[in-house]
């Protein structure tokens, strides 16, 4: 069977060298990539497929194809142009899918894949195109979707033309809606996410969240390759270094790995642990920040956004004096996460996500994969990995709150670190994800109706009225 994964956005690449790097470059690419692996594993013809980039701010997208060293064969990565040689943040491609998707029929010619599996808006509205020309079936996941974004930055009627600028959102909501009524199914990664996410009023009438022949519900895995127990080739390097820096007196840490992103309020755990003399002096408090070595000189080498998260966590740290109990490291790649992750978990540490929402939450399984116990946002899709009490859930928006779930996680630490291993191992991998995958398209692939429906043309992309409503409305 022959499927491409659309992802237009992001880009990979044989090193996952720009992980983390953009907000584009993150679990998505993530996802992706270890399903096609999984995929390929369990026989598939697999394509990912996204976009052509040469540009010197981001080397390694130039060559049109490319592989995983350690599947020399398939999956492929296939890179299409549009939009010129730039890279484009996702919210500047919606003009250049139409270009995409044409370049991708040429690159496919007479053999084009059997399935499209599409991720995030972008790949979904790319693939209603290919599907308006061919009938190639396609499922939709969303990943995160624009209602929730819009409602979380809080546009208003005020603010909605600044933020349609920034985030086109007007593009991406007709976008969802469109993937939606076409997808054969809309994958999510937990139930919540269906039924609340997809209820949004800005996609009534586009989906039923209570139409099952609608949406499957497929967790995605953790890369055991990674992170697990086992010790990989980077772990004496990262521990010595680790050790080097925190200066060794063996006790325990909360540990956070996260990109300088307001919704996943790093801020809020700092706030918790500088209100805590308990807390603190229970653990200290690791934060995995990729490219930050020293916080306080590095200011120039953020973005702005980024730099309005990270100010207000030094001024914490400086107000609360608490300097010496709260580290920040750096790691480059995965290896060197997991590697650190299971150097914390020896010294009997916990993961903290206290993201404001977080939409599945593979962070914190492979945290736990490494050994580490996880205090998980009660917000998203960690109510549903840690409903059986494998990890602690507390409220981002309670300092007091996530405080007393850590001192809880860190008394009871290896009893929560084995339950969530276990929980993860048995509930969690690439290779159920696949299977999940393939159950669906084989479906899909029995229902398609063998071309598509005569006469369909897909209008333009233009959801305005329909926000201007829901503003109106609000
Ligand atoms: O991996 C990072 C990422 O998953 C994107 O690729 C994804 O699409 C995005 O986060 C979230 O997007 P947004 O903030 O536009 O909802």
């Amino acid at each position: 069977m022959h499927i491409a994964f659309f992802n237009p956005q992001g880009n990979f690449d044989r090193r996952d060298s720009c992980l983390t790097e953009h907000p584009d470059f993150g679990g998505q690419l993530v996802y992706v990539k270890e399903l096609c692996l999984a995929l390929a594993d369990l026989g598939a013809t697999v394509d990912i497929v996204t976009r052509w980039v040469d540009d010197p701010g981001w080397p390694g997208f130039s060559a049109t194809e490319d592989r995983y060293p350690d599947y020399p064969d398939n999956p492929r990565i296939l890179r299409i142009p549009c939009g010129g040689p730039r890279f484009l943040a996702k919210e500047q491609l919606w003009l250049h899918l139409p270009e995409w998707v044409a370049q991708l029929r040429e690159f496919y010619g007479h053999r084009p894949p059997e399935f499209v599996t599409a991720h995030y808006a972008d790949a979904g509205y790319s693939a209603v195109l290919l599907a308006a020309k061919t009938g190639i079936p396609f499922t939709f996941t969303g990943h995160s979707l624009g209602a929730q974004k819009l409602d979380k930055l809080g546009m208003r009627a005020g603010n909605a033309s600044g933020m349609e600028d920034l985030y086109r959102f007007s593009k991406r909501i007709a976008a969802e809606r469109l993937s939606m009524q076409h997808a054969c199914r809309i994958i999510t990664s937990t139930a919540q996410e269906r039924f609340e996410q997809y209820a949004h009023p800005l996609y009534a009438g586009a989906v039923d969240v209570d139409d099952d022949s609608r949406f499957a519900v497929i967790p995605p895995g953790v890369n055991t390759r990674v992170f697990s127990l086992d010790a990989g080739t980077q772990d004496a390097a990262v521990h010595d270094r680790i050790a080097r820096q925190i200066g060794d007196d063996g006790g325990p840490f909360i540990v956070a790995s996260s990109r300088l992103d307001e919704k996943k309020n790093i801020l809020g755990l700092l706030t918790a642990y500088a209100g805590s003399p308990a807390l603190q002096r229970q653990a200290r408090l690791a934060l995995f920040i990729r490219g930050i070595d020293d916080p306080f000189t590095a200011q120039s080498t953020l973005s702005p956004s980024e730099w309005l998260v990270l100010e207000p966590m030094l001024a914490t740290i400086t107000r609360h004096e608490i300097a010496d109990q709260v580290v920040f490291l750096n790691f480059q790649s995965q290896g060197e996460l997991a590697a650190a992750y299971r150097y914390f978990a020896k010294r009997g540490s916990v993961f903290a996500l206290t993201s404001f929402y977080e939409p599945f939450g593979l962070a914190p399984i492979e945290a736990a994969a490494c050994g580490l116990a996880v205090v998980a946002t009660a917000n998203g899709g960690p109510t549903e990995i840690f409903a059986d009490g494998s990890g602690v859930l507390v409220d981002p928006n309670d300092p007091a709150d996530i405080a007393e779930g850590l001192g809880h996680a860190l008394h009871r630490q290896a009893a929560y670190a084995e339950r969530a291993l276990r929980r993860v191992r048995s509930e969690y991998t690439w290779r159920s994800t696949a299977n999940g995958y393939l159950r669906v398209i084989e479906r899909g692939l029995q229902n398609r109706a063998g071309g598509p429906p005569p006469g369909w043309t897909v209008g333009p992309l233009d959801g305005s009225e329909l926000i201007e409503r829901y503003l109106g409305a609000g």
